[in-house]
């Protein structure tokens, strides 16, 4: 049952009822009655929640006088550096004050150790900072701070709460510069019926943050748990809501995380940051191409991806593995890369390559748990799968060092150019890695996988 001051309203017609039901009573939709506090009646004006549902008289309130943009003060945002430079950097310089950054990922992927860093440092540096944890003890968080060392952890002013209310009174009391909600969907708003987590109780939790941050000037890091399916688990609703949104990325089980923006209204979201888990921390990886070059194979089946990581140039390696399948169909097993793509690349091989792979089973991976997004993946997926259905080892030059590429596959078999393609030949280059196979020097996929599978016959008869 709905609290007095709930009513539930349909998310796809308007409709309100005071009793949940799973089918809407206006429109018949199935699981759209959604939660929401009762508006408070004000003279004039429709209140907040359901108030566009309730069709309040509008038009009555005073008008205000628009101003040409040129009129308008464009303020520089200050910026509160988190001291960790791959997270600033993502966040465009640091953390606003007043804005509200929501960080998504998977449990155990280290949300709550990267916001204790951040707090870490910022408190060092002097800021007001409280971290509000309303998933884990004070004790838990302690041991946390206790593992990263260096002491600054402990300083940090922490909370362990789960009701809204007692949050947001302890922060207008305490008025902190920075603070850290872990997380959106274990905060607990008394008013609403609805679960912690709930679509609800996610909403109204953010909302009443965000009045409170705008209003003294706090910047909030909120934590967001991410589905299986990589969406912010019910506060898909929160994206529009707050000003920067992060995405926390990599494997639980393997060392590498990448932080990227999704969406970043006081920066670029382009921009991405490299970590990696270690016993004491998060520590940044600064050349990661270095890293993950240095942990490449050359055995058939791999190939060095020159990718983009937002702005910067990141040198993968891309592994496939075939084998002759009993299942029908096939399977395709992908991770690091987008299925569809991968699909796509398959059939562009088997059809202009002559690679066919009909009854084969198709695994392709990124190495180092990174996540690559960008179509200038194609030609490295065409030619790990390639080199793996060959079983021939590919290898760049005379010296025999990894083979590095980079392009876009067309539907007809023809290499497209990507963005950046200068960036990522350079970046090659800075490890010796020469010649590239790219769109500008080859054209068509048929051309690529006949350089590139040549290129390891040339090397194992040389050996
Ligand atoms: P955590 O930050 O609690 O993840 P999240 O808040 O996203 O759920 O930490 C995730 C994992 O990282 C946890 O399994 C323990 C491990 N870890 C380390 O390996 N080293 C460390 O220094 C810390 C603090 C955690
Ligand atoms: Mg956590």
């Amino acid at each position: 049952m709905p609290r007095a001051s709930s009513v539930f309203v349909c998310s796809s017609c308007g409709h309100e009822t005071g009793r949940w039901a799973g089918r809407c009573p206006g429109c018949g939709e199935w699981n759209s009655l959604v939660e929401q506090l009762r508006a408070a009646p004000t003279a004039g004006r429709a209140g907040r929640g359901a108030g566009g549902a309730l069709g309040g008289a509008r038009g009555a309130g005073p008008a205000v006088t628009p101003v040409a943009l040129r009129d308008v003060d464009a303020v520089e945002h200050e910026r509160l550096a988190t001291g960790i430079g791959e997270l600033d950097d993502v966040l465009g310089g640091g953390l606003v004050p007043g804005s509200l950054v929501l960080i998504g990922g998977a449990p155990g992927i280290g949300k709550s150790t990267l916001t204790t860093m951040a707090l870490a440092n910022l408190c060092a540096a002097g800021r007001r900072t409280l971290y509000v944890s309303a998933e884990e003890s004070a004790a838990q968080i302690r041991l946390r701070a206790q593992r990263l060392g260096g002491g600054e952890a402990l300083a940090v002013p922490v909370i362990a709460e789960t009701d809204l209310s007692t949050v947001l009174a302890t922060l207008e009391q305490e008025r902190p510069e920075v603070c850290v909600i872990d997380s959106v969907q274990t905060l607990h708003c008394a008013d609403l019926s609805s679960a912690a987590g709930s679509v609800a109780q996610v909403r109204e939790v953010a909302g009443e943050v965000m009045n409170l941050a705008k209003r003294r000037r706090i910047a909030v890091l909120l934590v967001g748990h991410v589905t299986k399916e990589g969406a912010l688990a019910g506060p898909r609703v929160l994206e529009h809501l707050v000003d920067c949104v992060l995405q926390f990325e990599g494997e639980r089980e393997r060392t590498y995380r990448t932080v990227r923006a999704v969406k970043n209204r006081f920066g670029s979201t382009d921009e991405a940051g490299v970590f990696e888990m270690r016993d004491h921390g998060l520590v940044e990886v600064l050349d990661a191409s270095a890293r993950f070059l240095a942990e490449a194979t050359r055995a058939p089946g791999s190939v060095v991806l020159c990718a983009m990581e937002g702005s910067r140039p990141l040198l993968v390696e891309v592994q496939a593995l075939v084998s002759a399948s009993e299942l029908v169909p096939p399977r395709r097993v992908v991770s690091g890369l987008d299925r569809n793509r991968v699909a796509l690349v398959l059939a562009v091989l088997g059809r202009h390559a002559g690679i066919g792979l009909g009854t084969a089973d198709v695994f392709v991976n990124v190495v180092g748990g990174v996540r690559v997004d960008e179509p200038g993946a194609d030609l490295a997926i065409a030619l790990a799968v390639a080199s793996a259905a060959r079983r021939t080892a590919l290898t760049g030059g005379d010296a025999g060092h990894p083979l590095a590429c980079f392009g876009e596959l067309g539907l007809t078999g023809e290499l497209r150019s990507v963005a950046h393609a200068d960036r990522r030949l350079q970046e090659a280059r800075r490890f010796g890695l020469d010649p590239v196979l790219e769109p500008e020097s080859l054209g068509s996929l048929r051309a690529a996988v006949a350089a590139a599978l040549g290129s390891g016959r040339r090397a194992a008869v040389a050996a």
